[in-house]
């Protein structure tokens, strides 16, 4: 057994539970899907019956079952035993992003972009980041309101993440259309999702823009997150498939998340607007809030895994072989707000 958290059992042992569909749901309720048909657009009360009924839910799809666990000390136990759940759901790993890959690559690249993240690096461009905030809220303010995603929370994580890696500022638009498409690309690898039919190919734009960015960055002995990994690239550190991936994981996994998050702040203060008092009297409260909203809503509400042995979690067997979705959105907590 490769886990103290976890245990192993004997292939032959494990009895199948029932799936989703078949389970007892609550009449308002659909059963839990793999694939979000508009009736988990707010999952939390799903999530509350799946960690009181079906802490371990098996849930049938065209391409394969797919495992979700919902329990935060599972979750927590799964994401510390990446032997047992291991995070390259494809074999052979087709892609440098962080999170489809497991140690001893892992390790090594996440050193690398570790070592990219440098207090001088994030230094460099805080005065930029809270100048574009302030840009993109004096507009809506003067305009008496407006879309907070597609006015503040898009533009401030793209130029947000555009600065980290010191792309061109005329370029942030196509940026956008790219990182979009490479996670479509992405999820269409690693999740069997459906994709766009161009998404490939976008992804590739992507990499060799990253690779023109790169070259240009070096030549200037640019000390941005970029610059480190074009340094590393050109100093033999990484290969060019790696720096290239490694720039565009940084890109997606750092826009998507972020804007949701700044997203989720103003759909949480309009619901509890005491909130934004707090913070007016107190601004040093928004951190705290900041924090405490990655939990309470949080973007990432899936992890993919996939199971190297059989594997006992509450109570149930899941197979080797199994696609596990952790499930970190699903802890208690969000469903106490009133009015919800
Ligand atoms: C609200 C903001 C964010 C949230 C909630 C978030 C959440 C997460 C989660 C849950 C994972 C682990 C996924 C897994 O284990 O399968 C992850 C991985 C990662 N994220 Fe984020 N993220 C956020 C923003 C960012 C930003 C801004 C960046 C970079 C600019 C970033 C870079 C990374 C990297 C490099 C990894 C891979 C780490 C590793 O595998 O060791 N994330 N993130």
């Amino acid at each position: 057994m490769s886990s103290q958290t976890e245990t192993a059992l004997p292939a032959a042992a494990a009895e199948l539970p029932p799936y989703s569909h078949e389970l007892p749901w609550p009449a308002h309720l659909a059963p839990f899907k793999v694939v979000d048909d508009g009736s988990q657009g707010d999952p939390y009360e799903h999530y509350a019956w799946m960690r009181e009924n079906a802490p371990v839910l098996r849930a049938q799809s065209p391409v394969s079952d797919v495992w979700f666990i919902s329990r935060y000390a599972d979750v927590r136990k799964a994401m510390r035993a990446p032997k047992i759940f291991s995070s390259e759901v494809v074999k052979p790993v087709p892609l440098n992003f962080l999170t489809i890959i497991d140690a001893p690559d892992h390790a090594r690249l996440r050193q690398v972009v570790a070592k990219a993240f440098t207090p001088k690096a994030i230094n460099l461009f805080e005065d930029l980041v809270r100048a574009n905030a302030h840009r993109s809220l004096d507009r809506l303010i003067a305009n008496g309101g407006g879309d907070v995603v597609e006015e503040f929370a898009i533009p401030l994580s793209i130029s947000t993440i555009g600065a980290l890696l010191d792309v061109r500022a005329e370029d942030f638009e196509k940026m956008k259309f790219w990182s979009d498409e490479t996670f479509s690309y992405f999820g269409r690898l690693a999740r069997n999702a459906p994709g766009t039919a161009t998404d490939e190919q976008s992804t590739l734009e992507l990499f060799e823009y990253l690779k023109e960015n790169m070259e240009r960055l070096h030549l200037e002995g640019n000390e941005s997150i970029g610059g480190h990994i074009a340094r590393m690239w050109k100093e033999g550190t990484l290969t060019e498939k790696e720096a290239k991936e490694l720039c565009a994981f940084v890109f997606v996994a750092g826009h998507d998340t972020t804007t949701i998050l700044l997203a989720n702040t103003f759909l949480t203060y309009s619901e509890q607007p005491h909130l934004l008092d707090r913070i007016r009297r107190n601004p040093a409260d928004a951190v705290k809030f900041a924090e405490e909203l990655a939990r309470f809503r949080g973007t990432i509400q899936r992890a993919s895994r996939v199971t190297t042995e059989d594997v006992e979690v509450a109570g149930t067997v899941i197979p080797q072989g199994a696609i596990v979705r952790l499930l970190p959105g699903a802890q208690p907590g969000q469903r106490e707000v009133p009015g919800r």
